[in-house]
């Protein structure tokens, strides 16, 4: 079904006005596997002639766009979903190779996608507008109907990161267009065959042409001109709190709504059932090997049961399986670059020579680097602060739970945040005073269901996903004022 996205030497085309085309320049970049380094596809470095001709077919198309009716654009859609379940074995492949993931979170990936895709449709069928009546505000008379309706905003630029090149570019896409706008796809470059696959879907789906279009090309090189683009009338941007900053500083009127790094913290108190939080803190930290924005990134846990805490999640990290993801399924896989593990490999390091007791792990394989548990970290290390996105953990010890606030909320990130406890009051306590978008009593912080509210505070981001906040902020009211002549 694919064939048609690559053409001759692999190289792969971008999706423009309806018609796959490749780099006018001839200027490519090569996508390795971070698995064997071997050659998957090279993809356009496009220019900013073809980035201007991009925006203007969907700006054209949008206008057609914004006139079709909720459900003919719901059933594109739906079909959309089918299409990905379809294809959910190649996709899925296509993921392992080109970002590292395990098998059985690429194929997740695509399955939550397409019911990700479904129920936005449902939700844009069923939301509604509002009329008010002017009589309620003093001085007014009811001659007065306000109805309020929703507007698209126009072309929206959905920037992806690599972790989740499927999943957080279909959860950009399928809300624009369903508010009736166009969208701009760029993908973070590895993770960009990804989301061309994604792309070709939604056009099979009967997508009309110019409604989707996508960029490849590195953000280093062409993110400062397609976010500052007149042509653009919204970003929705995924990725690290650095890219995030720049975009959010050189533009200007354009809505934002971001999603950047975090530092989960997960803390346990003396109350808390330890094996449960155990048992979440080794899936919430090391899954896909760390690399996700809402993995428990350190551990704050009560003097008092640490000790017993460390025991029980070092023989859960015991189990957990490290390798290739294309040989068996394995847990933990190789970071998406040599750079991300070097990163992370300095921050253990790092930590290791500042006196933090090394419980399990600190072993590295190329760009694979077993999960790796610190106790007794101290708030003068980096780890206690910066976001690795890498298989590492940090336990910080604390006297309270109001210890365990104070540490949490001096992070820069504000993006959720854990508390084991079985006290209802204790988990209210923590809850209330945690300066994070979502806290998660009893469970490690993650971003499902996905039509649950997701936001980060401070560094982590600024307006609100999820399905129906999606929609909404990817449209706007837009007011009609019925004056009765009596
Ligand atoms: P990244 O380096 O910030 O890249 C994200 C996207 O931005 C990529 O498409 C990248 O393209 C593009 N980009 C780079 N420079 C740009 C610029 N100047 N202007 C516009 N776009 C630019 O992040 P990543 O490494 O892909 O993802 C890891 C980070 O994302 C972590 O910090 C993680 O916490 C965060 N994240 C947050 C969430 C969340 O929901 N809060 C979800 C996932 C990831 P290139 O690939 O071509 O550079
Ligand atoms: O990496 C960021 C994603 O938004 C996290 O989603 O909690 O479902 O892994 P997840």
């Amino acid at each position: 079904m694919f064939d048609y996205i690559n053409g001759e030497n692999n190289t792969f085309k971008n999706l423009i006005n309806g018609e796959w085309v490749s780099s006018i320049s001839e200027n490519f970049i090569d996508i390795k596997s971070p698995l064997d380094k071997s050659l998957l596809g090279r993809v356009p470095a496009m220019t900013k002639e073809e980035v201007d001709s991009a925006i203007k077919y969907a700006k054209e198309a949008q206008k057609k766009w914004r006139d079709t009716t909720i459900s003919e654009r719901g059933k594109i859609l739906y079909k959309a979903a089918d299409l990905l379940l379809e294809h959910s074995d190649e996709l899925a492949h296509i993921m392992m190779m080109e970002i590292a993931k395990d098998r059985k979170s690429s194929s997740s990936e695509v399955s939550r996608t397409a019911d990700f895709i479904r129920f936005t449709v449902d939700t844009a069928k069923n939301l509604s507008g509002e009329s008010l009546q002017g009589d309620s505000f003093p001085g007014f008379n009811n001659n007065k109907i306000s109805i309020v309706r929703r507007e698209p905003l126009g072309v929206v630029l959905a920037i992806s990161p690599f972790n989740y090149p499927i999943n957080l570019s279909a959860s950009k896409i399928a809300p624009a267009l369903m508010a009736g706008n166009s969208v701009i796809l760029k993908p973070a470059t590895q993770g960009s065959l990804c989301a061309l696959y994604l792309a070709s879907i939604f056009e099979k789906a009967g997508v009309p042409k110019g409604v989707l279009n996508t960029i490849t090309g590195r953000g280093s090189n062409i993110g400062d001109y397609i976010t500052t683009h007149p042509g653009i009338d919204f970003i929705n941007f995924t990725g690290s709190t650095e890219v995030g900053t720049r975009i959010s500083k050189i533009t200007c009127m354009v809505p934002l709504l971001m999603e950047l790094g975090g530092k989960d913290a997960a803390i346990v108190l003396e109350n808390a059932n330890l094996e449960l939080a155990a048992s979440n803190i080794v899936s919430g930290g090391y899954s896909y090997s760390g690399q996700r924005c809402t993995a428990v990134k350190r551990i704050l846990v009560v003097d008092k049961v640490a000790d017993e805490l460390v025991a029980k999640i070092k023989e859960k990290i015991k189990l957990l399986i490290v390798g290739n993801p294309i040989d068996k399924d394995v847990d933990i896989s190789p970071l998406i670059s040599t750079e991300a593990a070097d990163f992370v490999w300095d921050l253990i390091e790092e930590t290791k020579s500042r006196g933090a007791n090394l419980v399990i792990g600190g072993k590295r394989e190329g760009n694979l680097i077993y999960p790796t548990l610190f106790d007794n970290v101290t708030t003068d290390m980096r780890l206690a602060w910066e976001e690795p996105f890498g298989p590492v953990l940090p336990i910080i010890r604390v006297k309270d739970k109001d210890e365990a606030i104070e540490i949490a909320n001096k992070s820069q990130y504000g993006l959720q945040g854990a508390v084991f406890t079985e006290s209802i009051n204790d988990a209210f306590y923590v809850a209330d005073k945690l300066e994070v978008g979502t806290v998660q009593i009893n469970n490690k912080t993650e971003r499902g269901p996905d039509h649950f509210p997701f936001m980060g505070v401070k560094a982590s981001g600024m307006g609100t996903q999820g399905i129906k906040y999606s929609i909404e902020a990817m449209s706007r009211p837009k007011a009609t004022v019925i004056n009765i002549i009596r």
